[in-house]
């Protein structure tokens, strides 16, 4: 298919389906052919996928698109142009020219996550297969509108939620469900991870002189930028990031769901959190708990972006775990790949493996033409990573309160009082006084699974932070179910 204007786009994107059809015409793979491909967002994570792919067998990398080939790109095609046996890849500013080449079967997604699904829109549109990283969407609009496109195409569409790859869950699921440790509590989902501060500029940040700079924005609006380096801190502004929830600890939020068995949302959700230690341009909250209200059993994340002790760099840990997931029971708890009794002594171990063979499945899963081997499917992906933005939802519409204020909100609910206690005391621990500087306590939201909605007290508030405000020019379109 030739490459497909803006304009274009918009218009046939309106009747997907319609355009989705005339892909399933390209070809089909054979079981020996070379898989030639592209990736889009050349950054950390897309030239880590680009050396990854570039390693397996019967895979080649054609080329890579990114608006700034001064940040990662131009480097490491030069890196390759330089080898024993030089690779040449052709690189472009613009992923749509990318896609309009005919010879690139699969594209590899890894730009900046409020690109995730328009990028993911364009690349099925083009007949392309689709690796998307994590979280699949910025926002939950835009990731129900991907996983309703996904439904209609014959693409696939592989979300790199890797962890799902390991091959213990089969077992830990298992061990679950015979009930081995008693009766399941809780499962957590921690993202223990050290975030330093992004710094303040007193000047607006200038983005390089190397960045396509509307491309690199696509959605999002254009802002001040007051944070000291371009590249990656993206993370930390609402505009163009979801936090560390939304970073790392998606995967865990991911991981922690299926470990409960629950396909979709839970009713009710909410956090308690900060920006603490530290202030700069970053408005995400570096440490944060979300109570997912599943029943019988409550999902709980829980993101620490500060260490164990001022003085330290290491990160604290609970039962063991600083990013993972810790299912707990009445008689023990699961931290990853083991169990242990409620002494502590590891009575289990899972084997633990395989979230190296993400990226080898999905060119299996292309050459299989097989999507039931797709570890975490679109719809699986679009639930876990919405569950980031409703939390972050209620973080974001909730209010600055006293340490008492949130103790009387938790109180009765006696899973959320425990994370609460632990958060109060790792911040007392580093120094941050929660009467001065206030943790924002999020409303309790109702969800409607059905209309993926607020409803009920607070609704108003929350409902318009479902969808972003997109730059016309790149709007996300809506694709029907
Ligand atoms: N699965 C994992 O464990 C894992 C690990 C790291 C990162 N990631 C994900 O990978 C993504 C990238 O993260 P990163 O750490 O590499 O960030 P990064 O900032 O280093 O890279 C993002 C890249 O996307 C590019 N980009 C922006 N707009 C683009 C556009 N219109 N077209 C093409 N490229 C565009 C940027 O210029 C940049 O090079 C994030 O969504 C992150 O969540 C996943």
């Amino acid at each position: 298919m030739s490459f497909v204007g803006r304009r274009d786009f918009l218009k046939h994107s309106a009747a997907a389906a319609l355009g989705l059809t005339a892909m399933s015409n390209l070809r089909v793979m054979g079981a020996n052919e070379q898989i030639r491909v592209g990736v889009i967002g050349a950054g950390g994570k897309g030239v880590a996928h680009a050396r990854h792919a570039m390693g397996l067998p019967g895979v080649q990398l054609v080329a890579l698109a990114d608006p700034d080939p001064g940040y990662k790109m131009g480097a490491f095609r030069d890196e390759l142009l330089k080898r024993e046996t030089p690779v040449k890849v052709d690189i472009y500013t613009d992923f749509r020219k990318m896609l309009d080449r005919k010879d690139i079967d699969v594209v590899i997604i890894a730009s900046c996550n409020h690109w995730h699904v328009l990028h993911s829109i364009f690349a099925v549109q083009a007949g392309k297969h689709v690796y998307v990283e994590k979280p699949l969407s910025h926002d939950v609009w835009e990731g129900r509108q991907l996983a309703n496109l996904t439904k209609k195409t014959d693409r696939i569409v592989y979300p790199g939620h890797q962890h799902r790859s390991r091959n213990c869950w089969p077992e830990v699921i298992q061990y679950i469900k015979e009930e081995k440790l008693g009766k399941l509590k809780c499962v957590r989902a921690m993202c223990y991870k050290r975030r330093e501060s992004i710094g303040m500029s007193a000047q607006t940040l200038t983005p390089p002189t190397t960045c396509d700079y509307d491309l690199w924005l696509g959605p999002a609006q254009e802002m001040p930028l007051k944070r000291k380096r371009f590249h990656y801190d993206w993370h930390w502004v609402w505009n163009t990031g979801n936090g560390d929830i939304g970073n790392q600890g998606v995967h865990q939020v991911d991981i922690g769901r299926w470990l409960l068995g629950q396909k979709s949302f839970p009713e009710r959700v909410f956090s308690i959190g900060g920006r603490f230690g530290y202030e700069d341009a970053g408005q995400t909250p570096n440490t944060q708990i979300v109570y997912y209200d599943y029943k019988p059993a409550p999902l709980i994340l829980e993101v620490r972006g500060l260490p164990a002790e001022p003085s330290l760099r290491g990160m604290p840990h609970y039962k063991g775990a600083r990013i993972g997931n810790v299912v707990e029971f009445e008689g023990g708890y699961i931290t990853e790949d083991a169990a242990y009794d409620n002494g502590g002594k590891r009575i289990h171990k899972f084997t633990g493996h395989g979230a190296e063979n993400h990226l080898p499945g999905f060119f299996k899963t292309i050459r299989e033409n097989n999507k039931s081997l797709i570890p975490c499917p679109v719809e699986e992906s679009h639930v876990s990573s919405a569950l980031c933005h409703i939390g972050n939802i209620s973080y974001q519409a909730g209010q600055a309160a006293s340490p008492a204020e949130i103790v009387r909100k938790v109180r009765k609910n006696e899973l959320g009082a425990e994370a609460w206690r632990r958060m109060l005391e790792h911040l007392v621990v580093n120094e941050v006084d929660l009467n001065e500087v206030k943790a924002a306590l999020g409303p309790t939201l109702t969800f409607d699974a059905a209309t993926e909605q607020f409803t009920g007290k607070d609704a108003e508030k929350a409902n318009p932070l479902l969808k972003q405000n997109y730059r016309k020019h790149w709007a996300i379109p809506e694709i029907g179910a």
